[in-house]
C-alpha cells in the first residue's frame, strides 16, 4: 500500500483564485505520484494524459521497472537473478503469491497446474470452426473467451479461492491452447498433454510432436524457451495488463479479461513487435537495399518505417531484459551451422543492432534494440514461425495478467475503471429532419 509523504502540491486556478493542495503519495520504489482524487470535486476539473504518460492507474505490488535505470524486478527481486537462477513455474509461484517457493509449495502449484491442463474436448470442434488461414491470435483471443462458456456459472470473481482455480486453470491450458493454435494451422492432429514433462518442455512437446513421431526439444532449445517465459512473465501496467484489469473492474469474467488482454498484447506497437521485426528483416532482406537505406526511412519524419524492435515507452535506457535474452541470442545464432536458412536473416539482424547502437540519431532518443528484437530472432532461430511469436508472448503474459486482476479484484479500494474525456465535439444542437439536411 501506498503512504502519504509529507510533500504537497498545490495548485491555484488563476480564474477563481481557489487554491488546493494535493497529497504526494510514496510508494516503495520510484517516483513520488500526486493524488489527484480530489481534484474534480475540489475544483471542478479533469486532467488530460492520453497514452497514460504521467498517470498511475493502481497502486500496485507486483512488478516494478525503473525506466531510466533500465531495472526490472518481480516482487522485488531482480530480473537477473530470476533468468540466471529460476524456472518459469518457480517464476509463475512468486507473481501469484508473492514469495519464492519452498520444495511443498512448488510440487504442489506444478501438480494442479498439470490437473488443469486438458482442454474440454468439446473445444476440438471449436477449433474447427475456424478458417484454415486463422491467425493464430485470432484463434486464441477466441478460444481463451470460449472458456468461459465451460466455467461461468463456477468462477466467484470475489472468492479467492475462486480466483485461484481460475488463474490455475488459465495458466494450464494457455500452452494447449498455443499448440493447437499452431497444429490447426498446419493441419496436423492437435497433442495432448503429456504430464511427465515440465511446463515449458511439455508446450515445446506439443507443439513439435505428431503421432507417430515424439519431439523432444534439446535442452539448450527448453532453457531458451523457459528463459524467454521468464523474461516476459510480466511487465507491470502496460497496454495488455492495463485492459485485463479495465475488463475485470466491471466484474467480468477472468477468461473474458483475458481474452481481452491477447486483443491488446496483439498489436505491432505491443507484443507484435517481435512479429513485426521478422517481417521487416525478411522485406530487407528481399528487397536486396543496403541497410542505411532501411535506417534513413526510420529517421524519415514523413516516412511511417520505424525500425521494429527498437525503442520502449517506459525504457530509456537499455530494457534489461533485452541485455539477459541478447547473449542467448548470440549463443543459439553461434550453435547454427553456415548452412542454416535462417543465416541471412540473422546477419542482417546483427548488423541492424550493430548500427542502430552506434547511430547518433538512436543514441540521442535512447532508442536501443528491446526484448522483442531478439526473441524474434531466437524464435525464428529455434523453427517457430511468425505468426506464433505473440502467441507465445501471450502465454507467458497469462500469469502476469493473472497476479494483476486477483490483486485488484482483493483491493477493497477498487472500482470499476471509467477514465474521463475532455471533449471537443459539437455543442448540443436540434435535431433536423431527414429531408432537410
Ligand atoms: N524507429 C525509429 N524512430 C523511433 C522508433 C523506432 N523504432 N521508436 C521511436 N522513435 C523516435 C520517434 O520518431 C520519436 O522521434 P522524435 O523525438 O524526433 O519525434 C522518438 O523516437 C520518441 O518516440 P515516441 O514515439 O515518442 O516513443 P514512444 O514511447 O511513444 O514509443 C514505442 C515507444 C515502443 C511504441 C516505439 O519506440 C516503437 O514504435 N518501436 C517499434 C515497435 C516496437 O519495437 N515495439 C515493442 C515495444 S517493447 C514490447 C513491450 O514491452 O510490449
Amino acid at each position: 500500500m501506498s503512504s502519504q509523504s509529507n510533500k504537497t502540491v498545490t495548485i491555484t486556478d488563476n480564474t477563481t483564485g481557489k487554491q488546493i493542495k494535493l497529497p504526494v503519495l510514496k510508494g516503495t520504489d520510484g517516483p513520488g505520484t500526486i493524488d489527484i482524487r480530489s481534484l474534480y470535486k475540489e475544483l471542478g476539473y479533469f486532467t488530460f494524459d492520453p497514452g497514460f504518460m504521467s498517470t498511475a492507474s493502481c497502486d500496485s505490488k507486483i512488478t516494478f521497472i525503473d525506466g531510466g535505470e533500465g531495472r526490472l524486478s518481480y516482487r522485488g527481486y531482480p530480473i537477473e537473478q530470476l533468468a540466471g537462477n529460476s524456472t518459469y513455474d518457480e517464476v509463475c509461484y512468486l507473481l501469484l503469491y508473492g514469495e519464492l517457493p519452498k520444495t511443498t509449495q512448488l510440487l504442489s502449484y506444478t501438480n494442479s497446474i498439470k490437473e488443469h491442463k486438458l482442454l474440454d474436448e468439446k473445444m476440438r470442434r471449436f477449433f474447427l470452426g475456424f478458417r484454415h488461414d486463422a491467425h493464430p491470435m485470432a484463434m486464441m483471443v477466441a478460444s481463451v473467451g470460449a472458456l468461459a462458456a465451460f466455467y461461468h456459472e463456477e468462477v466467484d470473481v470475489h472468492d479467492p479461492v475462486s480466483r485461484e482455480l481460475a488463474a490455475h486453470r488459465l495458466i494450464a491450458k494457455m500452452p494447449t491452447i498455443a499448440s493447437w493454435c499452431y497444429k490447426f494451422a498446419l493441419g496436423q492432429p492437435f497433442n495432448y498433454p503429456n504430464l511427465d514433462l515440465d511446463y515449458t518442455a511439455d508446450f515445446l512437446h506439443m507443439l513439435y510432436s505428431m503421432p507417430g513421431r515424439l519431439r523432444k526439444p534439446t535442452p539448450t532449445i527448453v532453457r531458451a524457451m523457459d528463459l524467454i517465459l521468464i523474461l516476459h512473465a510480466d511487465h507491470e501496467q502496460n497496454a495488455s495488463t492495463s485492459t485485463v484489469r479495465l475488463t475485470g473492474s466491471s466484474e467480468a469474467s477472468p477468461f473474458a479479461a483475458l481474452s481481452a488482454g491477447i486483443g491488446s498484447l496483439w498489436g505491432p506497437a505491443h507484443g507484435g513487435a517481435n512479429e513485426a521485426v521478422i517481417v521487416m528483416l525478411k522485406e530487407i532482406v528481399a528487397s536486396g537495399k543496403d541497410l542505411s537505406h532501411y535506417i534513413a526511412r526510420a529517421k524519415d519524419k514523413d516516412d511511417r518505417f520505424r525500425l521494429m524492435g527498437f525503442g520502449h515507452r517506459v525504457y530509456k535506457n537499455y530494457d534489461p531484459r533485452a541485455k539477459i535474452i541478447r547473449q542467448i541470442c548470440h549463443d543459439l545464432l553461434d550453435e547454427l551451422g553456415d548452412d542454416n536458412p535462417n543465416k541471412p536473416l540473422l546477419k542482417i539482424a546483427m548488423d541492424l543492432e550493430k548500427i542502430a547502437l552506434e547511430d547518433k540519431y538512436f543514441i540521442k532518443r535512447k532508442l536501443y534494440p528491446n526484448v522483442d528484437f531478439y526473441s524474434g530472432i531466437i524464435f525464428q532461430a529455434i523453427g517457430i514461425p511468425v505468426s506464433m511469436f505473440t502467441v507465445i508472448f501471450a502465454l507467458s503474459r497469462t500469469v502476469g495478467w493473472l497476479t494483476h486482476w486477483m490483486e485488484m479484484m482483493s483491493d477493497p479500494e477498487a472500482r470499476i475503471g471509467r477514465p474521463r474525456q475532455l471533449y471537443t465535439g459539437y455543442t448540443e444542437r436540434d435535431y433536423l429532419d431527414i429531408n432537410k439536411r
